[in-house]
C-alpha cells in the first residue's frame, strides 16, 4: 500500500510534471529568447552574390533530445556549431533540409510564398529521416521572427531575394546505426542575387543517361535529405565534363524523365491524342513535390485554357515529339530560379534541341512574372504570407 507521500503522483508533482510537458517537450515561439547580435557584417551588393556564400548576423536554433523534448528556441549571432565527431548527421547523413525565401515587395513589405507547403514538407522529411516532429506553426513563427530581426538583410531589390535554409540534423554521439536521441533544429539566412542575369533568360542543356539515377521508389527521392544531394554531385561533374550544365534524371526501362538537377520538369507540348498539354511527372515516390511545382500547376489549373496533366513522360516520348514538331516549351521549376528554360538535351551521343526559346518562351515566362508579381507584392495572393 502507498501512503500519501509515498504516492507516485502527488499534487505538487503533477503541476511540475504538467508544466514539464508544456514547457520543455513542444516547440513553442512563444518561449524564443532573442540575444542578437550587436556587431553587423557589411550587406553585399546582391547582384554579385554566388549563391548561398554570404550570411546574415543571426541564426535561429532549437535543441532536441528524447529525454527532455524541444527546449526554447534562440535567436542569437551566427556561429560556428560544435559537435561530437561520432554525430550521426556526420555518420549516416541523418539530416535534412529545407529552401524557401523571403521577398521584399515594391511596398516595401517582406512577404514569405506559401512557407506552410515547406513546412508539411520539412515534417515529412523528418519523419522519413526518424528525426523529431515539431508543430509546423510554431516552427514558421521562429522562422518569421528571425526575418523580422534581419529584416535590412531582405534586399531591395525585386531581382534579388534572401534564401531560408531550415535544417535538422541527427547529433546522437554514437556510431549505433539508429534512431538518433538527440537533434539540432536550425536556420540560416543567406542574401541572393538574380539567378538569370540582366532579366534575360538563360535556358540551360542537359545531360541524360540512364546510368545514375537520383531517386527511386521506396527510397528517399521524396524528401529533402542531404544524403541524395551529395550522392548526385559524381553525375553532376559528368554532365559538366560533357559540356552540360545538369543531369535530366532518368528512371525506368523507358527512361522516364523525372526532374533536372535539383527542380521539377515540365513540358509543354502538343501530346500524342493532339490535345495542348502541359505535363510533369507523378508524385509517385521519386519526385520531389515541390513548391513552384504545386503552384504552377494550380495556376494552368485554374486557368483552365490547356490540358494540365502529372503523367509519365518517356524520353521516346519526348523524341517522337521533336521529331513531329509537338514540343513549345521544357523548364524546370524550383523556388532558386522560379523556372528556368530548357534548349538542349543530350542523350544517347545525340544533341536534342529543345525549341523553347524559339516559343517565347511563352508559357515559361507567364509563369515567372504571374508567381514573381505574387512574391514581390505586384498582385494581392493568399500564397503570399506576410513577415512585417
Ligand atoms: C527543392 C527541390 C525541388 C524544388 O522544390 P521547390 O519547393 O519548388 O523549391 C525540386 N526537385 C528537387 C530534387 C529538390 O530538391
Ligand atoms: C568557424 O569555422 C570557420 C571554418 O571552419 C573558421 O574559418 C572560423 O574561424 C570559425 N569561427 C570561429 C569564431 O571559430
Amino acid at each position: 500500500m502507498f501512503t500519501d507521500a509515498e504516492s507516485f503522483l502527488n499534487q505538487s508533482d503533477l503541476v511540475i510534471f504538467i508544466h514539464f510537458i508544456f514547457v520543455f517537450v513542444f516547440l513553442q515561439a512563444s518561449d524564443l529568447i532573442i540575444t542578437p547580435a550587436t556587431t553587423f557584417k557589411e550587406k553585399p551588393d546582391p547582384s554579385g552574390l554566388v549563391f548561398g556564400t554570404v550570411f546574415t548576423d543571426n541564426m535561429l536554433t532549437i535543441e532536441w533530445s528524447l529525454a527532455s523534448g524541444w527546449e526554447k528556441p534562440c535567436i542569437k549571432p551566427l556561429e560556428n556549431l560544435s559537435l561530437h565527431p561520432a554525430s550521426s548527421s556526420l555518420h549516416y547523413a541523418i539530416e535534412l533540409f529545407e529552401g524557401m525565401k523571403a521577398y521584399r515587395g515594391v511596398d516595401g513589405k517582406i512577404r514569405l510564398f506559401r512557407p506552410t507547403l515547406n513546412m508539411d514538407r520539412m515534417a515529412r522529411s523528418a519523419r522519413r529521416a526518424t528525426l523529431p516532429c515539431f508543430d509546423q506553426n510554431e516552427l514558421l513563427e521562429c522562422i518569421r521572427k528571425l526575418v523580422e530581426v534581419e529584416k535590412e538583410w531582405v534586399p531591395y531589390s525585386t531581382a534579388a531575394s534572401l534564401y531560408i535554409r531550415p535544417t535538422l540534423i541527427g547529433t546522437e554521439p554514437s556510431l549505433g546505426v539508429k534512431k538518433p536521441t538527440k537533434a539540432l533544429l536550425y536556420v540560416i539566412l543567406s542574401p541572393v542575387g538574380p539567378y538569370f542575369a540582366s532579366g534575360s533568360f538563360n535556358p540551360i542543356s542537359l545531360w541524360a543517361d540512364p546510368k545514375y539515377v537520383r531517386a527511386w521508389k521506396g527510397g528517399t527521392g521524396d524528401c529533402k535529405l542531404g544524403g541524395n544531394y551529395g550522392s548526385s554531385i559524381y553525375a553532376q561533374q559528368e554532365a559538366l565534363e560533357l559540356g552540360c550544365q545538369q543531369v535530366l534524371w532518368l528512371y525506368g526501362e523507358d527512361h522516364q524523365i523525372t526532374e533536372v538537377g535539383t527542380m521539377n520538369l515540365f513540358l509543354y507540348w502538343i501530346n500524342e491524342d493532339g490535345e495542348n498539354e502541359l505535363a510533369t511527372p507523378p508524385l509517385d515516390g521519386i519526385i520531389l513535390p515541390g513548391v513552384t511545382r504545386q503552384s504552377i500547376l494550380d495556376l494552368a489549373r485554374s486557368w483552365g485554357e490547356f490540358k494540365v496533366s502529372e503523367r509519365y513522360i518517356t524520353m521516346s516520348d519526348l523524341r517522337a515529339a521533336l521529331e513531329e514538331n509537338r514540343v513549345k516549351e521544357m523548364f524546370g521549376a524550383g523556388t532558386a530560379c522560379v523556372v528556368c528554360p530548357i534548349s538542349k538535351i543530350l542523350y544517347k551521343g545525340k544533341h536534342l534541341h529543345i525549341p523553347t526559346m524559339e516559343n517565347g518562351p511563352q508559357l515559361t515566362t507567364r509563369f515567372l512574372n504571374k508567381l514573381s508579381d505574387i512574391q514581390y507584392g505586384r498582385e494581392d495572393s493568399d500564397w503570399a504570407v506576410l513577415v512585417s
